[in-house]
Parts: C-alpha cells; sequence; structure tokens
C-alpha cells in the first residue's frame, strides 16, 4: 500500500508550495493519525507536531468534544447554506460566541483564512461605495506579508516570490515597510528610529492621496517573516490606529495565525492598546478540524449593511460541520485557558530556543506566545544570507523530521516552532534536542560546501 501512495504522490498530486521533483526522490511523507501534539506516519513511526501542522491545530489532535460536536451535527443535518437569508443553529451559535470574545458586532463566514481576507476587502471596497467615498478603493498591506494566496489576499501580501508568477495582480493594493528590527529597511536601530516604520504608513497614504485609501491590513506578529512585530507593539498599533483615524481608513487585523491563543493572549490585538475595525480569522478558529474562515466587523461597519445588501457569499461558508467544530473549539480554549498556557511555554519555549544562538547559523531567534521563528545566516556580524539555493530551512526540517519532530517548511531561511497550545515542558525539550542535532548536522554541511 505505502508503495502504491508513493506512486500516486509523484504522479497525480499537485502539491502546493512544494518541489513536485523532491518528493519523487524522497517519497512523499504521508501523516496517517494523530493524538494531543503527536503525529504518527503510513509506518507508525511517532512524531511531535511541532508547528501546529500550520499554525493550526491549536487545542492538538484527536479532540473528543470536538469530533462528537460535529458527528451530531451531522446526524442532523449535513449542510445548510446561508445563502438569501437561511440559517442553521450553529452558524447563529458561533456568530454570537465570536461577538462575545472579540470587540466585534457581527461576523461573516467563508471556508479559509483567504477567503476571509477576500471577503474583509470586498466588505470594505462596499462599505465606502454605500457611504459615497467609491474612490476609497485603494488596499494597503505590508511589505513580506503573507495573507493568502487568493488574488486579493495576494495582492494584500508582500512576499516577492509569491507574487512573481501572478503579476500583474489587482490595481489599487500599496504596501509599506515592516517593524522588521533585525534587517531595519531604514537602517534604524530601536528606540533611537523613533518607530519610523509606523510613521512610513502616513508617508505611503499621503503620497497615494489619503482620499483614495479604503483600508490598511497588518498581522500583529508576522508569520511569513518570521514572528516580527514591532519592538514597543503598543506604541506601533497607536501610531497606526491614529493615522488610520486622522484619514478615515479602516483597520484590519489579519489574526488567522494569531488568534486563538497562538501568541500568549486569546487574540494577538489584545497585545496592543488598539482595537481594529475587522478582525480575520481562520486556522485555530477550528483547529483544523473542518475548514473556516471569518471576517468579523464593528458596529461601525456592521450597520452600513442593515440596508443594503453584501454581494459576497462562498457556499460552503459558514458550514454547518465547521461551525460546530469551532464552537467546541472555542469552548476547549476557555476552558482550558490555553492562551495561558501558550503563554508560559512560550516563555519556557524560548528560553530554551535561546540556546541555540551557539550556532554560527543562527542569526535571530524571536517570538512571542507559542509563535516561535529562527532566522538563519552565513555570517553573524554581516547577516549575510545563505543563498537560496541551499534550502537551509528545508535541509533542517528534513533532519527533524528525522529525528522525530515535524516541522512545516513555509520558508527558505527560516525555521517557524508554534506547537499545539497544549505542549508541556517535556515535550519541548525532545524538540529543543532534535533542533540542536539537525541544525548542527546542517550547519556542517554548509561549512563544508562553502570552504
Ligand atoms: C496570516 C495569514 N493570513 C491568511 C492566511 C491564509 O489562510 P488560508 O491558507 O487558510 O487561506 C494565512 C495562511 O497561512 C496566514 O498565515
Amino acid at each position: 500500500m505505502r508503495e502504491k501512495y508513493y506512486e500516486i504522490a509523484s504522479k497525480r498530486l499537485i502539491p502546493p508550495f512544494a518541489l513536485w521533483k523532491e518528493i519523487e526522490q524522497y517519497g512523499p511523507r504521508i501523516i496517517s493519525k494523530g493524538k494531543g501534539v503527536y503525529l504518527y506516519d503510513i509506518d507508525g513511526k511517532e512524531y511531535i507536531d511541532a508547528m501546529s501542522i500550520l499554525w493550526v491545530v491549536n487545542v492538538g489532535h484527536g479532540r473528543e468534544e470536538i469530533i462528537n460536536g460535529m458527528y451530531e451535527q451531522m446526524k442532523k443535518i449535513n449542510y445548510v447554506s446561508l445563502f438569501g437569508g437561511y440559517h442553521h443553529e450553529k452558524a447563529l451559535e458561533l456568530a454570537d460566541l465570536i461577538c462575545s470574545i472579540l470587540p466585534v458586532e457581527s461576523v461573516f463566514f467563508s471556508n479559509s483564512g483567504s477567503e476571509a481576507i477576500e471577503t474583509a476587502i470586498k466588505l470594505v471596497r462596499q462599505y465606502h461605495y454605500i457611504n459615497g467615498n467609491p474612490q476609497r478603493y485603494k488596499i494597503v498591506g505590508r511589505w513580506h506579508s503573507y495573507h493568502g494566496v487568493t488574488y486579493g489576499a495576494l495582492s494584500v501580501s508582500g512576499i516577492r516570490q509569491n507574487r512573481n508568477f501572478f503579476e500583474p495582480l489587482i490595481p489599487g493594493f500599496i504596501h509599506f515597510e515592516p517593524p522588521y528590527c533585525y534587517r531595519c529597511p531604514f537602517n534604524g536601530v530601536y528606540p533611537s528610529c523613533n518607530l519610523r516604520c509606523a510613521d512610513d504608513f502616513e508617508r505611503l497614504v499621503e503620497n497615494e492621496g489619503p482620499k483614495t485609501i479604503a483600508a490598511v491590513v497588518v498581522e500583529p506578529v508576522m508569520s511569513a517573516l518570521g514572528s516580527v512585530y514591532a519592538p514597543d507593539i503598543k506604541e506601533y498599533y497607536r501610531r497606526i490606529k491614529q493615522i488610520c483615524d486622522k484619514y478615515d481608513i479602516i483597520l484590519i487585523f489579519d489574526e488567522v495565525n494569531n488568534g486563538f491563543g497562538r501568541t500568549g493572549k486569546f487574540f494577538a490585538y489584545e497585545h496592543t492598546e488598539v482595537i481594529p475595525d475587522i478582525f480575520v480569522l481562520g486556522k485555530g478558529l477550528t483547529s483544523g478540524y473542518a475548514p473556516l474562515g471569518a471576517t468579523a466587523v464593528s458596529k461601525k461597519i456592521s450597520d452600513v449593511f442593515k440596508d443594503w445588501m453584501f454581494v459576497h457569499g462562498f457556499t460552503f461558508g459558514g458550514h454547518p460541520i465547521s461551525s460546530a467544530a469551532a464552537i467546541e473549539n472555542i469552548k476547549i480554549i476557555q476552558n482550558e485557558k490555553l492562551y495561558e498556557n501558550s503563554h508560559i511555554m512560550g516563555q519556557y519555549l524560548g528560553k530554551r530556543l535561546n540556546e541555540l544562538y551557539e550556532f554560527d547559523i543562527v542569526g535571530d531567534i524571536r517570538g512571542i506566545g507559542l509563535h516561535w521563528s529562527i532566522e538563519y545566516v552565513d555570517d553573524k556580524k554581516t547577516k549575510k544570507n545563505i543563498p537560496s539555493k541551499f534550502w537551509v530551512a528545508a535541509k533542517i526540517e528534513k533532519e527533524l523530521f528525522k529525528n522525530g519532530v515535524y516541522l512545516a517548511r513555509a520558508s527558505v531561511d527560516r525555521t517557524y516552532i508554534a506547537p499545539p497550545l497544549i505542549i508541556n515542558q517535556d515535550q519541548i525539550d525532545f524538540i529543543i534536542q532534535a533542533l540542536k542535532k539537525s541544525i548542527y548536522s546542517v550547519q556542517k554541511d554548509y561549512k563544508s560546501l562553502v570552504k
């Protein structure tokens, strides 16, 4: 059977964000089972899931409460569409629950983070149109940010390699610089830089014409760039919000990865003193038991749609099984206060990760809660990059897998670490040991190559 699966993988399934050739060469890594923080491959070998698969499985694998909730719903009815004013109980209960855990008035459901971002973009464009400001159509994002892969989500994202093949992207999407202290785009050093990166937003708005700007989309703790957040996160977002208020721009927080306990608070906006107009949710909303995205909006936005149809919707948005999963998942996070464990274990993980600075190729280690990253470099002093063709993060990820740790690979020169929020110290110790072993071995290879 195993061989059969290998053949299918090399022929039949186009892999997302992976080299097909590589799968042919090494064989697919088939994950068959999961329980708690552990995964088991097709041969029964055990791994610690150090990435919640993809910043998703916050409550851990195999939670009976969620499985039962989904099963009960499935027995009642498998599918109801929310189109045209129909409802089902679970979507209503979930909308109410989300409005009780976030400072929002109402919610729109989709199936993924990308769709929830698309929804936010379309909501604000229609919002400004209804308010008599159709010229306010521009959406601001930050360079190096990831907000998804559909055209709107990709256009607001700022990762060059993801954009190359698909340009031209949607007109009217513009970007400013992120608060990336390790490689400050302004060559500044905090605090003497006076958070120039926040002011870069205002510069962009002024240059573009403030009355043309609809919204700005930011991920409070930037995932793809490697757990990047402003050194004074409160002051940074106070300034971003001040600029939004000054020019009447809608503030959107992408909490697809950050939300549901990941950063050591229930939601990442709690690290700031700012409440955005829109929250974008996905991933940890159901912990991956079923696909679901949500765009949760303030009263200011909600009220405008009381008399106007939102001309938008996904067939499966707010699916009853996904809604049932989300409800049980949120209850677990609340009852077990998993955001607190994320904070406590996050501090321990951070302390242990700091030991990795002993390696020459480890340039920077940063994170918050259970959202951590390692950035690799050729030279610590100059911060020179390791050539991308060496695929350093991929090599380390492969070594880790051999050493019993699963890490999704999403970057050329960064390792992301984001285990389920139920993780304990012993399990973190296991991950650190495996990281040490794996980095040691890849560093040795790299050094022998560049000699
Ligand atoms: C911050 C952020 N926003 C949006 C998305 C898109 O979510 P999805 O892959 O569910 O479409 C992702 C996915 O990784 C993400 O990290």
